[in-house]
């Protein structure tokens, strides 16, 4: 048997025997739904540097500097995620969850797990349609097509005299003044403490497991990258799902709208 055959095969029986999943996911499940990832060679920080636009501080001077890069950024981030739906993997994720207890920790801000169905999902860099206070105080839900009308007003800034005033207004029911505070994304961006609870949950789950399947991350990023150590130390296997050969003890390398239906079928079908 090969090495990919021999890890498949164990992934299978992992999840077979497991009492308790936890399906950790990053930009790498979301990118068949045509959402690009961060750092792969068509990524968004190959494209506009994490500097510049990982940061608030970063991304307010660059608003400053050039609106119409800022506005290209946005429109970079939110139009995919905009006319975005699940892909297989999203479903399979959330057809593993009739046969066996799954928490789903994603570090992506998309929205897609819960789309495809899944019903406890810890986001730990938050979620883009979450719009919260400065001091992180709930506000309302952002629907796909009101970010959409937030890209099509971006384009229409872009092209407008006073780029700046307009990218703002564009962008207003999202990030901006509102009636009593600042209102913003409830995404963590760069040196931003965690988005909560959903970090501490993330780390329960991680601490009760007895499998995690990691699919389509780098997990490169801190402190989140730390969750499959910790399912580790509490001796729970970890599957990794990536195009790229992961550190796991059993990695299964493919695209992920692939292999997740696959294993999912394999292990319960
Ligand atoms: P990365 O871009 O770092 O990694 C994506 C991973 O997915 C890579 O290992 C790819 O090889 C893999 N991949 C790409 N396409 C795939 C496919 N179709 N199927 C399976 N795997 C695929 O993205 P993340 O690990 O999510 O944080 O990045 C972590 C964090 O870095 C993000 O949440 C974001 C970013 O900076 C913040 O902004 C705070």
């Amino acid at each position: 048997m090969s090495d990919d055959a021999a890890n498949l095969s164990s992934a299978v029986g992992c999840l077979r025997a497991a009492k308790n999943v936890v399906v950790f996911t990053g930009a790498g499940i979301s990118a068949e739904s045509g959402i690009p990832t961060f750092r792969d060679s068509d990524g968004l920080w190959q494209r506009f540097s994490p500097e510049r636009f990982a940061t608030w501080d970063g991304l307010l001077k660059t608003a400053v500097a050039d609106p119409r890069l800022f506005a290209d950024f946005l429109i970079a981030v939110l139009e995919p995620i905009a006319v975005a739906a699940p892909n297989a993997a999203h479903l399979a994720v959330a057809e593993l969850e009739r046969h066996i207890p799954v928490t789903v920790v994603t570090q992506n801000v998309d929205g897609l797990h819960q789309a495809a169905g899944s019903t406890t999902v810890h986001e730990v860099h938050g979620s883009i349609f979450e719009i919260v206070t400065l001091g992180g105080r709930f506000v309302r839900l952002l629907s796909r097509a009101e970010v959409r009308e937030i890209v099509q007003k971006l384009r229409e800034a872009k092209e407008a005299a006073l780029a700046l005033p307009k990218a703002l207004r564009a962008i207003h029911s999202m990030l901006g003044p509102g009636g009593v505070s600042i209102h913003r994304p409830k995404i963590v961006l760069f040196g931003e403490a965690m988005a909560e609870p959903a970090w501490t949950l993330a780390q329960e789950a991680a601490e009760q497991c007895d499998c995690m399947l990691t699919v389509g991350t780098s997990a490169t990023v801190m402190p989140a990258a730390m969750l499959p150590g910790i399912a580790r130390s509490v001796g729970a296997r970890v599957i990794d799902v990536s195009i790229e050969p992961g550190e796991a003890d059993f990695p299964v390398t493919g695209p992920a709208a692939s292999v997740l239906p696959a294993l999912v079928r394999l292990a319960f079908g």
